[in-house]
């Protein structure tokens, strides 16, 4: 019997912790708490959505998924910097993460700060030092440090999370549609990239791979957004019901539990549409229904 989508999740996942452990900067011997910090917050057990869509597309496109590792690596990193920041009594002051105290709680606030300052800039060491195994050419890894700043900055997700904090009263689809697009689609979009990034792929393929990002970059807040409604405690692994309580502009808020549930619907109809243009989409069509259907 061939594995469930579940199952193969799990796997992919493992094969990540196992290569992308050796380096991971667990050790900061200038300053040990701050290593413990940085360790703390991504060794807490996320879902790896990210690099998992990374090994994906490698698979995808026919390319040997460990060379992606290390960009991968750089990609989850920033990600974790992101939720310490997103996490602070600053911006969404949440005290759970990944089933864990967050990093303010653990270490107080100015750790926390310096922890997801570390692992933002350590990425970015990861990415110059380490992509370029396997035959990816200087233009490659140059380009996927390019879009790494791009992905997660003032164009990208950190744009998108100034938005979130200064959305306007009025409930402006457009403007839920674009700050989506930049605090989770950007760099969701870009784990979907890497290979053909760093393999330099023709056009069609690059192309096909941004478009499937971008949806399925949607359709992951948006049902982030529906389980913040819907789900658990323990199946989220961070307190559920703040979007309402923090009046945040979220597609429950503009669109209702229904119409969010549509726009998930058709957000991964189109995903699956552009998937037809890649070689061997089978994986990544799984991991769509997956994020549709995912309750943690
Ligand atoms: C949570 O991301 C924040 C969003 C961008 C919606 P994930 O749901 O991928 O969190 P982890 O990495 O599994 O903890
Ligand atoms: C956070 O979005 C996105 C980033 C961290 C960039 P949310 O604020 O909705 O994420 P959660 O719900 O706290 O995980
Ligand atoms: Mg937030
Ligand atoms: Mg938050
Ligand atoms: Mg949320």
């Amino acid at each position: 019997m061939s594995r469930t989508i579940p199952e193969q999740l799990t796997e992919l996942k493992n094969f990540f912790e196992q290569k992308a452990e050796k380096l991971f900067p667990s050790v900061v011997p200038e300053a040990p708490v701050l290593g413990d910090a940085m360790a703390y917050s991504y060794h807490a057990g996320g879902k790896r959505i990210r690099p998992i869509l990374s090994i994906a597309a490698a698979k995808a496109l026919g390319k040997d998924p460990e060379t992606i590792i290390p960009a991968a690596l750089a990609i989850e990193m920033v990600h974790t910097y992101s939720l310490i920041h997103d996490d602070l009594p600053a911006m969404d002051n949440d005290d759970l993460r990944r089933g864990k105290p967050t990093s303010h709680i653990k270490y107080g606030e100015a750790l926390a700060i310096l922890a997801g300052d570390g692992l933002l800039t350590e990425a970015f060491r990861v990415a110059a030092e380490e992509t370029g195994r396997g035959g990816i050419s200087p233009g490659g890894q140059l380009h996927f440090i390019k879009k790494l700043s791009e992905s997660a900055g003032i164009r990208g997700m950190v744009a998108g999370q100034v938005m979130d904090m200064e959305h306007p009263e009025s409930k402006d689809a457009d403007f839920l549609k674009q700050l989506h697009l930049r605090k989770t689609g950007a760099m969701i979009q870009l784990s979907c990239l890497v290979p053909a990034i760093l393999w330099e792929t023709p056009e069609k393929l690059y192309r096909a791979l941004e478009d499937y990002g971008e949806k399925i970059g949607l359709l992951f807040q948006v049902t982030d957004d529906i389980l913040d409604e819907t789900a658990t405690l323990a199946e989220l692994g961070k307190t559920p019901g703040k979007d309402r309580e923090q009046h945040k502009l979220t597609y429950l808020s503009v669109y209702g539990l229904n119409g969010a549930r549509k726009l998930a619907d058709s957000l991964l109809k189109d995903a699956l549409m552009v998937l037809t243009n890649l070689p061997n989409p089978e994986l990544l069509a799984g991991i769509a229904r997956f994020i549709r259907e995912r309750n943690h």
